[in-house]
């Protein structure tokens, strides 16, 4: 079992890990993140504490921790973890600040935006399936924005290697693939599904599988496919749509296998980038 470890106060000013913190950024589902300031370099940057240990601990496996996965790589679409650790019992990753935000989808970019943050979260994608992982958790709110038009890839707290045997159904409605949903085994081709649904966002607007409630969410990602892009956006390029539905396929056996065959797709629309 995880050991629970108790939020600070928000208030009150901690220091974990030679950081002080300074302003609560946000509470999540899985712990809180902070605005704080390494007190050796003077440099900001945002700390995650969580609530329970993010490193899995089953019997029989090894004992993995996305975090720590994610602090050996350096990609220029996934957020840095300069490190991880535990102090007093709260485990607590450290990374990059991002000032900007996260992608919001409610405001519909400009086409050729739209299609540079896709590009950026597949570079991201390709990378981390390349290392053999899988993320589980796209969606706007994990995506960061950074000053110089940068998107960056964000929370791995659902993030687990790509052979590992299927769990329990754990996901975002609205995001998550429908083999997520029924907890079939997961491939590559989960990530690529909620990335059909971000772009399919962008690009329309609108939800795929909108609905009223999550069971509503859920049914219609199980079994209803959603109007093509180009029906609601008529200027559309009718291969930017096609692509899309593709990605939004019930059955991953129909949709493209890798990040990099969705890339390829978009590259050959000669788009312009912003
Ligand atoms: N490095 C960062 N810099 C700035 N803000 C961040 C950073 N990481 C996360 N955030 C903000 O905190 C929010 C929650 O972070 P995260 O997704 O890691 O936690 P979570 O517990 O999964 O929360 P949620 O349930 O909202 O997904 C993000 O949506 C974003 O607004
Ligand atoms: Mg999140």
């Amino acid at each position: 079992m995880p050991t629970q470890s108790p939020l600070p106060d928000p208030g009150t000013a901690l220091h974990i890990g030679g950081l002080q913190l300074r302003t609560l950024i946000k509470s999540g589902a899985t712990g809180s993140i902070h605005a704080a300031v390494d007190t050796a370099t003077g440099r900001m940057v945002a700390v995650k504490l969580f609530n329970h240990s993010p490193a899995t601990a089953d019997p029989g496996t090894p004992r993995y921790n996305p975090w720590e996965f994610i602090a050996s790589l350096n990609h220029p679409n996934i957020v840095k973890i300069f490190g991880t650790g535990c102090e007093n019992g709260q485990h607590y990753a450290i990374m990059e600040l991002s000032s900007s935000g996260t992608l919001n989808t409610s405001q519909q970019p400009p086409l050729p935006r739209a299609i540079t943050l896709a590009r950026q979260i597949l570079h991201a994608l390709d990378h981390l399936h390349a290392h053999g992982q899988i993320h589980l958790d796209i969606k706007p709110g994990n995506l960061l924005l950074f000053p110089d038009n940068r998107l960056k890839v964000s929370d791995f707290g659902l993030m687990r290697p790509l052979r590992a045997p299927a769990t329990r159904p754990m996901g975002s409605p609205g995001f998550m693939s429908p083999e997520q949903i029924m907890g079939l085994p997961l491939d590559q081709r989960s990530d690529l599904f909620s990335l059909g649904v971000v772009l399919y966002r962008m690009v329309t607007g609108r939800s795929p599988f909108g609905g009223r409630g999550v069971s509503d969410i859920i049914y219609r990602t199980l079994l209803i496919t959603p109007p093509q892009p180009a029906l609601l956006q008529p200027n559309l390029p009718t291969a930017l749509s096609h692509v899309i539905m593709q990605a939004l396929t019930k059955r991953p056996s129909q949709r493209l296998t890798h990040a990099a065959d969705f890339l390829a797709v978009l590259d050959s629309l000669e788009i312009g980038t912003q």
